[in-house]
């Protein structure tokens, strides 16, 4: 039997190889409500202007939101033969109401269709996406304030660089996460026209009111070229893209997390909830969370990629190589929404080793910039000697197998007379960052007054920064020393 949707030319049904190929039900179900909204809004404007009777719009709303119902309760049976959820539901309102549904894709097609479906979709996951976002860094936040004075490597090149502040790096993934939502949310604000009434690719000759369906969906406007409208998929690849970046952040957080978290390293514990067990070796507690944290953004840069080589070179207006979009993206958008979930609940669970930090940041002559900035300043001396003098010094802690500290005052002098006992004081973890004041940089007070401008950011409320010296103590999950 053919098609009864389109199969009026055709005198036989499809291949089982061509039904199998062509249908999209299997995925592009999960547009059922945007389909079904978009129906409504057609309809509804439909009968204001007077293609539609108010008898037949009546029937059709009716109709659909019973479907939306069956779909819901998980009533409805999707057919493989019906192609798609555009066609499985105009299908079920005909068995329900009979004639009257025939008359809902006056003026539409199944191009502006899913066109408008699938940006309704977007638009929701990106608004959820934020929510996310949100979560997650005020989790980050949250401990940044407990951990603004503990201390801990620096590192460049994955080498000890110089302390930094855990609240400090923290707050690191706070800037990024920051930037990630600002994408999404330009994306959401670009997708934001509708593409309902474009019909196939032209146009419609009746006599449709666009803005009031786009107005009823949540749209800004109507888009303002029928071709385009039905051809665009860039709203879709701009949420990849961003989506794609937020996932790079993610992954190299989830990095720190793996070698943190590690025995050599031990700087953080990660809680039960997010880690397992080994079935061979007991002792272990594996980072799997953190680990496909850091692997999902595998699989959303190969949406983003798919999408992209499905794309380029295709020809004005639509054409069947679009339905690819919709199983990429989706995987993407819900492997990103996992991801940061993970993340979030990982933050909020885990334990910071503040002593293991802070042993590991005096170690590798972390402080050696100190002692060059104290040349510059009480001596004078320019920079780049500086760093010279201070280079004789690290190599003579070396010879002596100890670290800057354990150097006396004779030790200094020796390479340059000019050094004084006051030198001393630079040479602890806590001086240098304390002095790093400059704006960004990593001392406990800015990182106070960073992290009371995000909450306040975050939360619409204003936050003034928590004093020094304050940092909760205490066990699991708040951020205490174990
Ligand atoms: N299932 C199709 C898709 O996802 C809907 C549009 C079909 N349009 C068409 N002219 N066959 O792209």
């Amino acid at each position: 039997m053919s098609n009864k949707m389109w199969g009026g030319r055709f005198s036989t049904g499809p291949d089982a190889i061509m039904e199998e190929i062509n249908a999209s039900i299997g995925f592009d179900q999960r547009l059922y409500r945007q389909d079904i909204a978009g129906s409504i809004a057609h309809a509804t404007m439909l009968a204001q202007t007077g293609i539609l009777t108010q008898d037949d719009r009546d029937a059709i709303i009716g109709g659909l939101t019973e479907v939306l119902d069956e779909i819901e309760t998980g009533a409805f049976t999707f057919s493989r033969a019906l192609e798609d959820i555009h066609m499985n539901v105009e299908s079920r309102l005909r068995e329900k109401i009979g004639d009257a549904a025939g008359r809902l894709h006056t003026a539409r097609s199944r191009n502006d269709q899913v066109a408008t479906d699938f940006k309704l979709y977007v638009r929701d996951t990106i608004d959820t996406l934020l929510v996310q976002v949100k979560d997650l860094q005020l989790a980050l936040v949250t401990r940044a304030e407990d951990e603004a004075e503990t201390i801990m490597p620096g590192f460049t090149h994955l080498q000890s660089a110089q302390p930094v502040t855990f609240g400090h790096h923290l707050l690191a993934y706070v800037e990024m996460l920051g930037r990630d939502a600002g994408r999404l949310a330009d994306a959401r604000v670009r997708l934001n026209e509708s593409p309902l009434g474009s019909a196939a690719l032209a146009g419609t000759p009746y006599p449709i009111d666009r803005h009031m369906t786009a107005e009823q969906l949540g749209f800004d406007r109507p888009t303002a070229n029928s071709l385009d409208a039905v051809s665009d998929r860039d709203f879709i690849l701009e949420t990849l893209a961003a989506a794609s970046i937020c996932a790079m952040h993610l992954s190299r957080f989830a990095e720190e997390m793996v070698i943190w978290s590690s025995a050599q390293f031990g700087f953080v514990k990660l809680s039960d909830k997010f880690t397992t067990g080994s079935s061979i070796m007991p002792q272990k507690r594996n980072p799997d969370a953190a680990e496909l944290v850091r692997a999902k953004i595998g699989r959303i840069v190969g949406a983003l990629a798919s999408l992209l080589i499905v794309m380029k070179g295709l020809p004005l207006a639509y054409s069947k190589d679009m339905q690819e979009d919709k199983e990429v993206a989706f995987d993407a958008l819900d492997s990103l929404s996992l991801s940061l979930a993970a993340m979030t609940g990982m933050v909020k669970d885990l334990t910071a080793n503040r002593e293991r930090m802070r042993t590991s940041a005096s170690a590798g002559f972390s402080t050696a910039t100190d002692i060059a900035d104290w040349l510059v300043r009480e001596v004078n001396m320019p920079f780049r000697d500086a760093h010279h003098v201070t280079g004789q010094i690290v190599a003579l802690a070396e010879q002596k197998g100890c670290g800057l500290e354990g150097l006396t005052i004779e030790d200094f002098k020796f390479v340059d007379q000019r050094i004084d006992s006051r030198i001393h004081k630079v040479l602890t973890v806590e001086a240098s960052v304390a002095a790093r004041q400059s704006y960004g940089g990593t001392a406990p007070t800015n990182v106070l007054i960073q992290a009371a401008r995000w909450k306040t950011l975050l939360t619409g409320t204003p936050h003034e920064p928590r004093p020094l010296g304050k940092k909760k103590h205490g066990g699991h999950g708040d951020g205490g020393v174990e």
